[in-house]
């Protein structure tokens, strides 16, 4: 195994939405929207640490780089406005149920176009569920139409979707969801980013596998706690 390079943590990166009074705010959000949507805490710290060690691969820095954090931690915004009998619905949900489902990228891009300093979101918020090979929403961009920072967390969301436990569902082993990764490249995935993602498996994976399940929050409840009783 190489020697591990830096690794991409939020104390050596220091991005500006992580501190201050936005910062707060935002992983305020970043809890709301895990227990919104997610039977295990911390999807949106490891999506984020995903994406940006992905980026950081591509060469991506700066300003461009914190744009795609952001991007990452509200990907899934929208959801919010998703009725809770199909957002929290146990089993499949049927045609109509995904119709509705499938609104939440322009969901959240339309809510967070409202707010000035969380416009660099949109290019991820909007087109996270977009497939390389076309076949993807809500636009059905090709290739490099999709934007880099929404081709670049797709692979992050899907790996972290795959290594996490779900409702119905156990987590696969880092070498399986890696497996079906490659199996995805050029149909899902772009194989460019995806190719980043594997040069991180012998350098940064291991460790911000291990830095985020250590750091990730227990979640004990699926949907939002029950705080009431009700
Ligand atoms: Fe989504």
């Amino acid at each position: 195994m190489n020697e591990p390079v830096k690794t991409n943590t939020k104390i050596e990166y220091g991005f500006n939405w992580r501190t201050g009074t936005t910062g707060t705010a935002l992983e305020a959000l970043k809890v709301l929207l895990d227990r919104r949507d997610t039977a295990t805490g911390g999807h949106s710290l490891r999506v984020v640490r995903y994406t940006e060690a992905i980026a950081a691969e591509l060469r991506i820095q700066g300003q461009e780089l914190e744009d795609l954090s952001l991007g990452a931690l509200l990907h899934d915004i929208g959801k919010i406005a998703i009725p809770d009998s199909i957002l929290l619905k146990p089993g499949s949900l049927n045609r109509d149920e995904w119709v509705i489902m499938k609104t939440h990228p322009r969901l959240g891009a339309d809510m967070i176009s409202m707010v000035e300093s969380l416009q660099p979101a949109i290019p991820i918020v909007l087109h996270h569920h977009e497939w390389y090979n076309g076949s993807g929403y809500p636009a059905g961009l090709i290739g490099d139409e999709i934007p880099l920072g929404a081709r670049i967390f797709a692979i992050a969301d899907a790996f972290d979707a795959m290594t996490s436990v779900r409702p119905y569902s156990g987590a696969m082993d880092v070498q399986s969801a890696i497996k079906e990764l490659k199996a995805g490249s050029g149909t899902q995935f772009c194989p460019v980013c995806l190719q980043a993602f594997l040069n991180l498996e012998d350098k940064n994976l291991p460790i911000i596998y291990d830095e985020c399940r250590k750091e990730a929050e227990p979640t004990q409840f699926y949907g939002l706690p029950n705080y009431f009783n009700l």
